[in-house]
């Protein structure tokens, strides 16, 4: 896929200039979900003048039916899935055939190894695994950003008084918001963890937003630090075989550091 960095500066100003001056708006749906959206349609090459339908499947995907909540069983949360998924459909179906596209899609398409007829169920589990891994963590992202500059005014004045500041600062504020709370792993062998035993089969939780708030990794957890000496060592990102696959993107501004990811080695 062609460098994105213009294409992302170039969009993230463009929504900037457009927001309405002196008067409230909503900055989740005119900035976080507007920037992620456009960005994800991008990596699909998703037709742009839909590209509301993902950060909607997204939330659909993530609502669970029942008597409390929009969608009363989980035969009309589907329905509610149908434009997105039938788009996807089409969109293979139109891909399949032809070569050299660098979008997602056409990567999935083109591999042997999730190309092969049949594969529709694979294709859609990667499909839906993009669109929710790729919108809901970004738009939280930058919210949480939001708020963190809110609470915490001088690290704004600090990050717009030095731009170079946002290498450290884009993960630290991953840290802060950790948009994805948690992942439940199957033990497939009996262990001791924390002093606890794990048996072989029981489900784990790996609590993310605890974790990015361990005083015992890093420093002073609790308070929102732009310039941190290892901003990276959190892990918001996961850790392991299923670390995230977007993480370079995710973070882009801020370059490779000298520290490694993820928790403490
Ligand atoms: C701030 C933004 C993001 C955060 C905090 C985040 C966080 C995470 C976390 C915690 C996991 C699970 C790791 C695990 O199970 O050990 C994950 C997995 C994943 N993420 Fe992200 N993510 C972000 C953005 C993205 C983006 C932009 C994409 C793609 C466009 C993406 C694609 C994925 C995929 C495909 C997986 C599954 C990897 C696997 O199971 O092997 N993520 N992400």
């Amino acid at each position: 896929m062609a460098n994105l960095e213009p294409l992302i500066r170039q969009r993230a100003a463009a929504i900037l200039d457009e927001l309405p001056v002196g008067e409230t708006f909503d900055f989740v749906e005119k900035v976080s979900v507007e920037l992620t959206s456009q960005m994800l349609a991008t990596l699909f090459d998703f037709p742009f003048e839909h590209r509301h339908l993902l950060p909607q499947a997204s939330d659909i995907i993530l609502t669970q039916a029942g008597e409390n909540s929009v969608y009363k069983t989980d035969l009309e949360r589907q329905a509610a899935l149908t434009p997105y998924f039938e788009r996807f459909v089409g969109l293979w179906e139109a891909r399949k055939d032809t070569s050299g596209g660098t979008d997602l899609l056409s990567l999935l398409a083109a591999d042997p190894a999730t190309r092969k007829e049949g594969q529709m169920f694979g294709y859609m589990g990667n499909v839906v695994l993009l669109t929710v891994a790729g919108s809901d963590t970004t738009r939280h992202s930058i919210t949480g950003a939001l708020m963190a500059f809110q609470d915490y005014p001088d690290a704004y004045d600090r990050l717009r008084a030095d731009p170079s500041l946002l290498d450290s600062a884009v993960p630290e504020i991953i840290r802060w918001q950790s948009p994805v709370a948690h992942m439940r792993r199957t033990a497939l062998q009996d262990a001791e963890l924390g002093g606890k035993a794990i048996k072989k089969g029981e489900k784990v939780i790996m609590w993310y937003v605890s974790g990015n708030r361990d005083g015992d990794v890093i420093p002073d957890p609790d308070t929102f630090i732009i310039d941190r000496e290892r901003p990276r060592q959190h892990v918001g990102f996961g850790f392991g075989i299923h670390r995230c696959v977007g993480n370079r993107l995710a973070e882009f501004r801020s370059r490779l550091r000298a520290d490694p990811p993820g928790p403490s080695a």
